[in-house]
């Protein structure tokens, strides 16, 4: 019996998902089982992982169906917060009286808006949605955003994060239009604190410097795994563990190490924006190796309970693409499918998929390609708001009426070393750029790199681009044999494509200033090659990607090469530009020499220069990430 009755056999089923108050706040709309629209806040607001409710992203999901909020049959939230009310408060009363000024800092917000959700969303969407409002649990809403849309029939599912009510991680099995949750871990245990804690013990912002930590290991050798594993874990052969609580203060405290850490580890955490040192970088390498074990157990644990021939992943943890590509070498499954939003934006789809098959029981239809349609859920722009724009702002561009000819000069200019803004279609859902709202350059230039993070991004970066590939081609350059849509696996560049060191820049490898290192060319694709000759890869196609596809095969019909550099098109501290106007700044903003915004072409050169202080302040506008 399905626990929420159909609204009516006829009409269709709309439900609005939303995750909002921790990070990364977001919106999904699902219309009878097709995702129409899902987008995060952040993109509308320009604040980075905003937290806030989804207003913008929600006022767009509807607007994009053409539907306003009474129409809608549910509305889901991503996890239920009595439940992590009932977790910060047992938290406390275990740890007090360490607990207490944190536990005080976190309590205006629960008293004002968190503990009264249903009467807030209500608020949000204007009085004028009256049902029911619907909870789901966080691992389910990430379970569920990990097998629903996915090309599976039957797979197992792995949830690995920070926390969401209780659970940091869980282990299900997903068939036809059901998933069940069949293990969880439960905090203070969790394997995505354990890699935050590392994270800010390195310098880098929880929540959002993962992923720089993850591109720092492979500089170091895995020196601290062997402490890791001895005294802050207790680790068991099915992937479960503890933690050494000494250790952490994540559960009491405002920071996630304290003095036992700093014992144990050599010292003081590095502070932000300081020199990264040997230790950063062998820490770093550590805790990705231990991770990896980690993951590796968890992913034969599931294999174990469910027999599944196949596995879905979500949780923050599943954006580890390194530990992805470690699970796909190591052929526990067939195959593995990893949603483009992993992280708690993506809750907002899992909770309104949940709601469309487990509770309104609706016979779910499996896409083999998927059915996150490439992550293209964003709003897009016309060629006439676009022109609108660019006239009212007296910009000089050139408008193309016919695609060739427009990818014919784009393609030229990126193989001059121009970097290329590149605005079309659908902006993405999820944290990567996949060639709507991106940044493109030629990765074969061995000066890309740096140009482009110094002048571009405003960034002194140890971590490569990715590269988009055409699909066709990525078993050429890289050791892959499937599809990666959304950037989510890494693998080697191929030995033929890898170039051999000469002795001065084997020596420049070994200095302890990373920018040094980082310049040294390690293929004939150097932009896009780690220095341990990783590439985390997007692999794209015509059906997908549709005109990207079509640039990047015009790229590789002028130079021979399928493959172009693919940065999110933002400054540091930004979040991916949404709107043209967004684009436009952010263009005007900094040293990108060319910016497409879909037919229409802008040349730096053609426009005014900005001052410095009008550069200046356009950085300064978004805070470091
Ligand atoms: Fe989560």
């Amino acid at each position: 019996m399905p626990l929420i009755a159909l609204a009516s056999a006829r009409m269709p089923t709309r439900i609005l998902g939303l995750s909002a108050f921790y990070h990364d706040s977001a919106a999904a709309l699902v219309i009878d089982g097709e995702i129409i629209a899902a987008a995060q806040e952040e993109r509308f607001t320009r604040i980075k992982h905003d937290h806030e409710f989804p207003r913008h992203a929600v006022d767009y999901c509807l607007r994009e169906a053409g539907i306003t909020a009474d129409q809608l049959d549910h509305v889901v939230f991503y996890d239920k917060p009595l439940l992590k009310f009932d977790r910060l408060l047992e938290t406390y009363l275990g740890y007090a009286p360490a607990g207490l000024r944190s536990f005080m800092m976190a309590m205006p917000l629960w008293l004002k808006t968190k503990l009264h959700l249903p009467r807030e969303i209500r608020r949000c969407l204007e009085g004028k949605y009256r049902r029911r409002i619907v909870f789901t649990s966080h691992h389910e809403s990430h379970a569920a955003s990990a097998f629903f849309p996915s090309p599976f029939e039957e797979a197992a599912i792995l949830t690995m994060d920070g926390v969401g009510e209780w659970d940091t991680a869980s282990i299900g099995l997903g068939k036809g239009n059901r998933i069940e949750l069949l293990k969880t871990l439960e905090f203070p245990h969790s394997l995505g604190l354990l890699y935050s804690a590392f994270t800010y013990f390195c310098g880098f912002k929880v929540n959002s410097g993962e992923y720089k930590l993850m591109g720092l290991a492979p500089y170091g050798e895995p020196k601290y795994a062997d402490i890791i594993r001895e005294r802050l874990l207790d680790l068991r052969a099915d992937g479960s563990f503890r933690l050494e609580m000494r250790y952490f203060q994540y559960a009491e405290g405002l920071t996630m190490t304290g003095r036992e850490f700093e014992r144990l580890f050599g010292g003081r955490a590095r502070s932000a924006e300081s020199m990264i040192t040997q230790r950063e970088m062998d820490l770093a390498a550590s805790i990705q190796a231990v991770t990896e074990e980690i993951v590796v157990r968890m992913a034969r644990h599931a294999k174990e309970l469910t027999g599944a021939k196949y596995l879905c992943l979500a949780g923050g943890v599943a954006l580890n693409c390194v530990a992805n590509g470690v699970l796909l070498r190591d052929r526990i499954f067939e195959d593995i499918w990893i949603p483009s939003a992993a992280g708690d934006a993506g809750g907002a789809l899992g909770a309104a998929l949940f709601t469309l098959y487990q509770l309104v029981d609706q016979p779910r239809r499996v896409n083999a390609r998927d059915s996150l349609k490439g992550a293209l859920l964003g709003p897009s722009f016309g060629d006439t708001e676009i022109r609108a724009l660019l006239d009212e702002r007296a910009v000089k561009y050139h408008h193309f009426a016919d695609e060739a000819p427009l990818l014919a000069a784009v393609a030229e200019a990126l193989r001059s070393e121009k970097v290329v803004g590149w605005f079309q279609g659908r902006m993405e859902f999820g944290p990567r750029a996949l060639g709507s709202r991106s940044i493109l350059g030629d990765p074969r230039s061995p000066a890309m790199q740096s140009q482009m993070n110094l002048r571009i991004k405003y960034r002194e970066s140890f971590r490569p681009f990715a590269p988009s590939c055409l699909a066709e081609d990525a078993a050429e350059y890289f050791e892959i044999d499937r599809e990666s849509p959304y950037m989510l696996l890494v693998a080697d560049v191929r030995p033929g494509h890898r170039v051999e060191l000469s002795a001065e820049q084997s020596s420049a490898m070994r200095d302890p200033d990373l920018r040094s290192r980082v310049n040294v060319p390690r293929s004939d694709i150097p932009a896009v090659t780690h220095v341990d000759y990783s590439a985390r890869i997007q692999t794209v196609t015509e059906d997908r990607n549709g005109r990207y596809y079509r640039l990047i095969r015009e790229f590789k019909r002028q130079t021979g090469c399928g493959v172009v550099i693919n940065t999110s098109f933002n400054i540091r501290g930004e979040p991916i530009v949404c709107t043209p106007e967004d684009a436009l700044r952010c263009f005007l903003g900094c040293d990108m020499d060319l910016l497409v915004l879909e037919n229409c072409v802008l040349y730096k050169s053609e426009q005014p220069e900005l001052s410095a202080e009008e550069k200046a302040s356009y950085v300064r506008s978004f805070g470091l990430d």
